[in-house]
């Protein structure tokens, strides 16, 4: 039986996460990769998937994480998934909802009450290529660097408060899929960082700005060769 990542015996109170994702799962395979080295102060409380046969789940399951998976066909509207998705959620008493390559627009009144709570990663340097085929994008526009952002979730897609971004150089020979694979090891560090500075209670969102130890952050963070955010 796997040890599960929650309720460890040590420590009280666990700051508590619940993350949300579509696919793989390789995002929230290196917070649970954290957690388990010690470099996650956090627990993750419940994986959460739009889709039942998500490799996330597995890796949640194969963790001792609860999961839960809602069907989107199940539900009349967007906004009644969003409400019941997010129901079930909230019994589970997060701190921090982290999306991890959930890729499903939110309703704004469903979302309403998790602003501030709520993060998401997203593979490209924000305000630039919101939505899909951002490493494509990239290429087209010529590029010379690409990167991943972590940003609080606002009903505006992909448009909320950036928190810390990493840049990786965009090479000659690039296409998407050598993009998109040499960013994703820099996604797994970024997003650990990012969950451990909110968990630690360095980060925060007070109405549209991000607080960084409590003073307004001018720019986003950047995630450094040692994987520390500066
Ligand atoms: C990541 O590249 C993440 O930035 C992206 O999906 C991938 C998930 O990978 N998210 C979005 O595109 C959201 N708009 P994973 O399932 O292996 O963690």
């Amino acid at each position: 039986m796997p040890s599960s990542l929650a309720n460890p015996e040590s420590r009280t109170p666990a700051f508590r996460l619940a993350v949300l994702a579509s696919g793989r799962g390789s995002n929230l395979q290196a917070l649970i990769d954290a957690r388990r080295a010690g470099g996650l102060p956090a627990d993750i409380v419940l994986v959460a998937s739009d889709k039942a046969f998500a490799p996330a789940l597995q890796r949640a399951e194969e963790a001792g994480i609860a999961t839960l998976a809602l069907d989107p066909k199940d539900y009349a509207t967007r906004a009644a998934f969003d409400e019941a998705l997010f129901a079930r959620v909230a019994e589970h008493r997060p701190d921090l909802v982290v999306l991890a390559g959930f890729m499903r627009i939110l309703d704004a009144a469903a979302l309403a009450p998790w602003v501030g709570r709520m993060i998401n990663i997203h593979p490209s340097l924000l305000p630039k290529y919101r939505g899909l085929h951002t490493h494509r994008r990239a290429l087209e526009a010529g590029d010379a660097l690409h990167g991943s952002s972590v940003h609080y979730v606002t009903a505006e897609l992909d448009g909320g408060p950036v928190v810390a971004q990493a840049e990786i150089p965009v090479r000659p020979d690039d296409t998407p899929d050598t993009l998109a694979g040499r960013l994703l090891g820099e996604e797994h560090r970024l997003l650990v960082a990012c969950v451990a500075r909110i968990a630690e209670g360095h980060i925060a969102l007070a109405e549209s700005t991000v607080l960084h130890d409590g003073r307004p952050l001018a720019v986003p963070l950047r995630l450094q060769g040692d994987g520390q955010l500066a």
